[in-house]
């Protein structure tokens, strides 16, 4: 059965359960989300990455993220693109990235036991803020309550800056409440770690060893 709500396709599936996706497509079984994971470079740290940002078509694609105005078109694409998205970003950022943030957001720290001590900054920085809009909500009273933060080490021997532990995304895909048969996109790919912890998360592959010196894959 399909009935028309606010112009999108929906579907009543044999449960009486409604099936919606943001870009109107409907399967059977329950409710399915499209989750997006934000880890681009933060702002003023494009040069971590070598100004490495490739064409494309998105909005923010071939853009510097040391300009705020690639940050707010990645947000605007985000908002528009999936049902609910997780923006990883850098303390200091806040105060830019704050103002452009659709209504209803929440932030959730990433505390840091181990983390990276730079010369003359004191105190260090130890936790980063994750910005999340459109998490699912309505869960059960059975549902285990997400925690608005996570504690987690920085890994090591990864040969890349600013890969997250696969701790970090799990708490990110239970912040959202992503459901098996959503979709999760890592949209900034980097090492590969978020992808990988997402692959985990859903049981298909096995969990990445997430200890401090641990390899990503
Ligand atoms: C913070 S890192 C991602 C780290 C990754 N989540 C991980 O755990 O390894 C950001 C990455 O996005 C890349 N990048 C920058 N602009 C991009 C764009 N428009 N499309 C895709 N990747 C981009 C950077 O070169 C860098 O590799």
């Amino acid at each position: 059965m399909e009935v028309s709500l606010h112009g999108l396709l929906v579907g009543v599936g044999v449960a009486g359960c409604c099936v919606l996706r943001g870009a109107g497509v409907w399967s059977g079984g329950c409710v399915v989300s499209v989750y997006g994971i934000l880890d681009s470079p933060y702002l003023g740290c494009c040069s971590l990455y070598d100004h490495h940002h490739p064409t494309g078509a998105r909005p923010f694609d071939g853009r510097c993220w040391d300009d705020p105005e690639t940050h707010r078109l990645l947000i605007g694409w985000a908002s528009e693109t999936f049902d609910g998205w997780a923006l990883c970003a850098s303390s200091p950022s806040l105060e830019t990235l704050l103002p452009m943030m659709p209504s209803g957001y929440r932030i959730g720290p990433w505390v840091k036991p181990f983390a990276a001590y730079k010369p003359n900054v004191n105190p260090g920085y130890c936790w980063e803020p994750v910005i999340f809009h459109g998490w699912r909500t309505g869960r059960s009273r059975d549902e285990a309550t997400v925690r608005d933060f996570v504690s987690a080490n920085i890994t090591l021997r990864r040969g890349f800056t600013g890969a997250k532990p696969a701790e970090f995304t799990a708490w990110v895909l239970d912040f959202l409440g992503v459901e098996p048969g959503d979709e999760v996109e890592d949209v900034f790919h980097g090492s590969g770690a978020v992808a990988l912890a997402i692959d985990a998360y859903f049981g298909r592959v096995a969990h990445p060893d997430d200890s401090l010196f641990g390899a990503a894959s």
